[in-house]
């Protein structure tokens, strides 16, 4: 039995505009997915998942595909749960160059399902490395990143950037644009996170930036300027001292940029009620400044607050159902077992 866990991700710029070429800085925060696998007999597959959310509940399915999971989220959510690990297991065996290998893997996890924390991703890239050491082999973090975007990408059809998964797999804060994917320094970010319970569907919401941007020039440019925000983000993050807290000025400027993303975000349709609400309700309590992460329509906002009054005033907003304070996680996926 083997057992690997990879962390989740919040955004500091870029998502959606990552998708088409720009670039984006996603950062690795210390809530992790922890995948278990066991070699079977046979070439079937069984998975069994729990905590799939914060609130954490119980989905089991089994090998017939008519097995219905009992959950309380929404049955395209954990259909497209399954979908991550089939490709995922799919990679493994390919990794393998043993198409019949069958496991039983087991999910645990910490990151809200689909609430824009790479929960897909931190899934995927923690079942592969469980489900190849499972069987005697070993793949490099890079490598691992790699199969596990080719997973992503078949589930999401295509519409898929490299940035949750490279992410994942390397921890910290990173850098992707399109097929560049690099780790870069960071300060010690004061990041809190909003969860306000619910989920986006990604494909649907990349979706929707494409046909945006293919029938109005404002939502071109829109994205590219996405991409400005995060080259200008990206230079201070350079300029800070990697792993210290960084100066106020320096937040109030990341700050001021999260917010300008966030706005960029919601011109192109993929931000919400909730997700606005969580956003004011941040910098109303101090924060330098809030935005959606991830592919949007409901789920997760990052807010940076040295200050320490923005995770309690979510917690008091109707739309949060829960605040916390997350670190960046410097370790990708892990050898847990
Ligand atoms: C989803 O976590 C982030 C998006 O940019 C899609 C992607 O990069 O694959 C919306």
């Amino acid at each position: 039995m083997t057992v690997s866990s990879a962390p989740g991700k919040v955004y500091l710029f870029g998502e959606h505009a990552v998708v088409y070429g720009e670039p984006a800085v996603p950062c690795a925060i210390e809530r992790r997915a922890q995948v278990t696998a066991e070699p079977r007999d046979d070439d079937r597959v069984r998975v069994e998942a729990t905590d799939l959310t914060l609130d954490g509940f119980t989905v089991e399915w089994g090998e017939s595909a008519d097995d219905h999971p009992d959950v309380d989220v929404p049955s395209s959510l954990v259909e497209a749960a399954m979908g991550y690990i089939e490709e995922a297991v799919a990679q493994a065996r390919d990794a393998l160059d043993d198409p019949e290998a069958g496991f039983d893997i087991t999910v645990e996890s910490d990151i809200p399902l689909g609430g824009g924390l790479g929960s897909s991703a931190a899934v995927v890239v923690a079942a592969i490395d469980a489900a190849v050491r499972a069987r005697g082999a070993k793949i490099d973090p890079r490598a691992l990143a790699d199969r596990a975007y080719q997973a992503e990408h078949t589930v999401q059809e295509g519409q898929a950037s490299r940035a949750d998964t490279f992410c994942s797999a390397m921890g910290g804060a990173v850098r992707v644009e399109g097929e560049d994917t690099r780790a870069i320094d960071a300060p010690e970010l004061p990041l809190v996170v909003g969860y306000d319970g619910g989920a986006g569907d990604t494909g649907k919401l990349v979706a929707g930036v494409r046909d945006l941007r293919e029938r109005y020039e404002f939502a071109a440019d829109t994205v590219e300027s996405i991409g400005d925000i995060t080259r200008r983000g990206e230079q201070l993050l350079a300029d800070a001292e990697p792993g210290e807290a960084p100066d106020a000025a320096l937040v109030e400027e990341l700050g001021d940029l999260m917010d300008i993303n966030h706005g960029l975000l919601s011109a192109l349709g993929v931000s919400s009620r909730s997700l606005d609400a969580m956003v004011w309700a941040a910098r109303n309590a101090g924060a330098s400044g809030a935005k959606l992460t991830g592919a949007g329509g409901g789920g997760c906002i990052v807010a940076l607050d040295a200050g320490g009054d923005t995770e309690r005033a979510l917690g008091f907003s109707n739309d949060c159902e829960q605040s916390f304070r997350s670190a960046l996680a410097t370790e990708g996926v892990r050898a847990e077992e």
